[in-house]
C-alpha cells in the first residue's frame, strides 16, 4: 500500500495529533512525516518527537503581519519532507486563500462544533450559552472561508444540564480523537470526492462511519 505523506500542523497540546499518530500503524493509509508547529512552546512537539516523528517550528510571531513570508517558510518545510496531505490539528492560524488553494482537496481540519453552527473560537462556551442540546465536532476539507469547507464526518455529544465548558470540551475531545483518524484515513486512501461542493465518501459503510452519535442513554435517563 502506498501511504500518503502526512504533515500535522499544531499550535499547542496536540492531542488530536497524538490520536492520529497512534492510529497510523503500518496499515494506515497516511504516513506521518512531519509535525509542524507555529509555536516553539507547543507541548505536542515533544509528543511527536517521542514517537520518532520529525518536527519543525515556524514561529508565526517572527513574521508579524507577513503572512506570505510565514506560509513560504511553512511551504519550505512541507516540501523538504515531501508532504502530500496536511491535517490541521489545533493549528490556530488562519491560512491565506493562496495556501488553501495550493492544498485544495489535500488539507483537512477538525473543528470543535457541529458546523455550520459555531464557527470560530470559544465553541463550547457559545454552545452552552445558546442552550443547544447536541454539540460535537466536525472534520472538513479546508476552503478559503474559515470553518466552511465540505464536511467529511461529524460526531455529536449531548449537552447535559450541569455541563461546564470543561466538561463539555472533554466530552467533545474524546469524540475528536476517534473521528479525526477515521476521516483522515478516507482522504489518504483516496475515498473522498466532491459532488456539488459536498464531500462524498466512497465505501458502502460511509453513511454509518461518518456520523458518530454516542447517545448516553444512562445519562439521559438519570435526569428524568
Ligand atoms: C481541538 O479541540 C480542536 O478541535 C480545536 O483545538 C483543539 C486542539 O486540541 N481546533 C480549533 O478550535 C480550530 N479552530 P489538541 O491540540 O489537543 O488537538
Amino acid at each position: 500500500m502506498k501511504r500518503a505523506r502526512l504533515a500535522l500542523l499544531i499550535s499547542g497540546r496536540g492531542s488530536n495529533m497524538a490520536a492520529i499518530l497512534a492510529a497510523a500503524g503500518a496499515d494506515y493509509p497516511a504516513l506521518p512525516v512531519l509535525v509542524l508547529s507555529n509555536r516553539a512552546d507547543a507541548a505536542g512537539l515533544a509528543v511527536a518527537a517521542a514517537r520518532g516523528v520529525p518536527t519543525a517550528v515556524v514561529e508565526s510571531r517572527a513574521f508579524k503581519g507577513d503572512r506570505a513570508g510565514f506560509e513560504a517558510a511553512m511551504e519550505a518545510e512541507l516540501a523538504k519532507h515531501g508532504v502530500e496531505i496536511i491535517a490541521l490539528a489545533g493549528f490556530m492560524r488562519v491560512l491565506t486563500p493562496g495556501f488553501v488553494r495550493r492544498w485544495e482537496g489535500r488539507l483537512l481540519n477538525i473543528h470543535p462544533s457541529l458546523l455550520p453552527a459555531f464557527p470560530g473560537l470559544d465553541t463550547h462556551a457559545r454552545a452552552l450559552a445558546a442552550g443547544v442540546r447536541l454539540h460535537g465536532c466536525t472534520v472538513h476539507l479546508v476552503t478559503a472561508g474559515v470553518d466552511e469547507g465540505p464536511i467529511l464526518a461529524q460526531a455529536a455529544v449531548p449537552v447535559l444540564p450541569d455541563d461546564t465548558q470543561a466538561s463539555l470540551a472533554a466530552r467533545v475531545l474524546a469524540e475528536e480523537h476517534k473521528l479525526y483518524p477515521a476521516a483522515l484515513s478516507w482522504l489518504a486512501a483516496g475515498r473522498v470526492r466532491l459532488e456539488a461542493g459536498r464531500a462524498v465518501i466512497t465505501a458502502a459503510d460511509s453513511a454509518r462511519d461518518s456520523l458518530l452519535n454516542p447517545l448516553p442513554r444512562a445519562a439521559l435517563l438519570s435526569t428524568q
